[in-house]
């Protein structure tokens, strides 16, 4: 079962046919999240971590819940059954548009999986929004046999959107497991760093980046959240705030807070000293 999986998803990876379709996708879900509001809301900057996991709830529950009535109430579940499909295709709604948003920001093999994700999960929704029709027309067998075709489908594009959280990261907080250091650490002379060019160093194996602004110097995390961006090879911006090169999330030089997504994670921040020239960091939880 494992294997047939496994091989399942490897073609999908090798399905280069695909490019052409995902990169004018990805390029038209990119250019209409331009916007910082519509970024932010649909990545979970606001939430704290990614939104599209926590929408993706509300449509299984709610079809599987129909389903379930289905199967043990019969016609006597008819109307609550057709109201819960009702409701799961509403809610794809938004689900599908943070969904795109997170998935407008992969490449390649992954961008493939995702499109695949995507793709059944239309399909799926389509299956269901016919059986709430059938059902209001009174063909309540050929309703519940969609909604049954529909669930299926929907189980399979579960587990690829499963595999793209947790076997390739995508959402997830790639300093995640970064250990705090929390004895300070000799990392630079001051002499080495100039107003408003980012420094890369290493502290207790974590890679940071040093910025001088106004004479201060800050510090945070390298690695960005998001998706593990080298946040050293970005720029500041807007005065006090650094921009990823990978996605352009913006974080704050001050704490690491969030100010523009796809970043939904602050970007972990240390507190720096400067004795005899050379700058001192340690992780801000350290104290
Ligand atoms: S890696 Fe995506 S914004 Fe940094």
């Amino acid at each position: 079962m494992r294997k047939l999986i496994e091989d399942a998803i490897r073609q999908i990876d090798d399905m280069r046919a695909l490019d052409g379709i995902c990169g004018k996708a990805a390029g038209l879900v990119n250019r209409a999240t331009q916007p910082e509001l519509i970024k932010n809301t649909l990545s979970g900057t606001w939430l704290g971590h990614a939104l599209h996991p926590v929408l993706t709830d509300l449509p299984i529950g709610a079809f599987v819940m129909a389903s379930a009535l289905d199967a043990t109430a019969g016609r006597a579940g008819a109307t609550a059954a057709r109201r819960l499909i009702g409701l799961g295709v509403l809610t794809t709604v938004p689900t599908a548009l943070s969904g795109a948003c997170d998935w407008s920001d992969t490449y390649g093999p992954t961008q493939r999986v995702g499109f695949v994700h995507g793709a059944g999960n239309a399909a799926a929704t389509m299956l269901q929004a016919a059986s709430w029709l059938a059902r209001k027309r009174g063909r309540h067998g050929t309703g519940v046999a969609l909604s049954t075709v529909s669930l299926g489908l929907t189980v399979c594009t579960a587990y690829l959107g499963g595999h793209l959280s947790y076997v390739r990261g995508i959402g997830v907080n790639h300093t995640a497991f970064q250990e705090p250091v929390t004895d300070w650490t000799d990392v630079a002379s001051l002499s080495e760093l100039s107003e408003g060019s980012l420094h890369r160093v290493t502290a207790g194996g974590v890679p940071v980046v040093l910025a001088v602004k106004d004479a201060k110097v800050y510090a945070l995390s390298a690695t960005c959240t998001h998706e593990g961006g080298p946040l050293d090879e970005g720029k500041i911006v807007d005065g006090d705030c650094i921009q990823c090169p990978w996605h352009g999330s913006v974080f704050r030089l001050e704490d690491g807070a969030v100010e523009r997504g796809p970043a939904s994670v602050e970007e972990p921040s240390w507190e720096v000293k400067v004795d005899s020239g050379r700058v001192f960091i340690r992780s801000a939880t350290a104290s």
